[in-house]
């Protein structure tokens, strides 16, 4: 089989694409046009994974007293996480938009099937771990596939993950890994938006690598 050839012009297109991948928190309400999301779920599937094991489950959650629980979760959490802090870090914190939860035409949580039959414990033996890693790679093939298709999407985690899991009634053995709020972004960024807000900044040292 012969293996596409991926311009120089499209690795370039490829590198624009991870510039401009952004977490979003601020959402327009109409929904995706129908088949894109079920085309996005598709590529995430295309992640690689311990062993094949292809761990992710993602939930589509519908349901207006799921979602109203998830946004009660998240108040909750929030509002701990700004009781913890203290004067200016407070209110910084405060005055940062943490979620989509409110305008985000789809909601997705996303589960890790922790120790599933499918790659028959390959990889897994020394680094149980691996599985929940595959599932945060699909998180992200969602994310970047997303960004190709100009939809936005944020990941929500200040949840308390019992209570996610218990709001969304899924088997018991799927671990909560993430909660994505998905919809077309009200403006586009090639900067974080916590940048932006001056609450931290991009270090350059990350593009340091050491040598052994
Ligand atoms: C594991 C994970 C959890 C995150 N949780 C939240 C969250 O709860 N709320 C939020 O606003 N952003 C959350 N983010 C988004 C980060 O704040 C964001 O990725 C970071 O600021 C860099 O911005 P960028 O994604 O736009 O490049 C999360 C990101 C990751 C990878």
């Amino acid at each position: 089989m012969t293996a596409p050839f991926f311009s120089p012009s499209f690795q370039n297109q490829l590198e624009q694409l991870l510039i401009w991948r952004r977490d979003v928190r601020h959402f327009r309400t109409t929904p995706l046009p129908t088949p894109v999301l079920d085309e996005l779920l598709e590529t995430a599937c295309l992640a690689p994974s311990v062993g094949l094991s292809e761990p992710w489950r993602f939930v589509l959650v519908n349901d207006s007293r799921r979602r109203d629980a998830i946004r009660q979760n998240f108040m909750r959490s929030n509002t701990q996480e700004l009781e913890g802090r203290e004067g200016k870090d407070a209110e910084r914190y405060a005055r940062l938009k943490l979620a989509g939860l409110d305008d985000a035409p789809h909601h997705i949580a996303v589960f890790c099937e922790t120790n599933p039959k499918q790659g028959r414990g390959l990889g897994r033996a020394t680094m149980p771990q691996t599985t929940t890693w595959s599932a945060v790679m699909a998180i992200h093939t969602f994310w970047l596939a997303a960004t190709a298709r100009s939809v936005g999407v944020g990941w929500v985690s200040i949840l308390n993950p019992q209570e996610a899991h218990a709001a969304l009634s899924v088997e018991p053995n799927w671990q909560f890994l993430a909660y994505l709020c998905v919809g077309f972004p009200e403006q586009h960024a090639n900067t974080p938006e916590l940048e932006r807000r001056g609450w931290e900044q991009r270090n350059p040292a990350r593009r340091r690598w050491i040598q052994r």
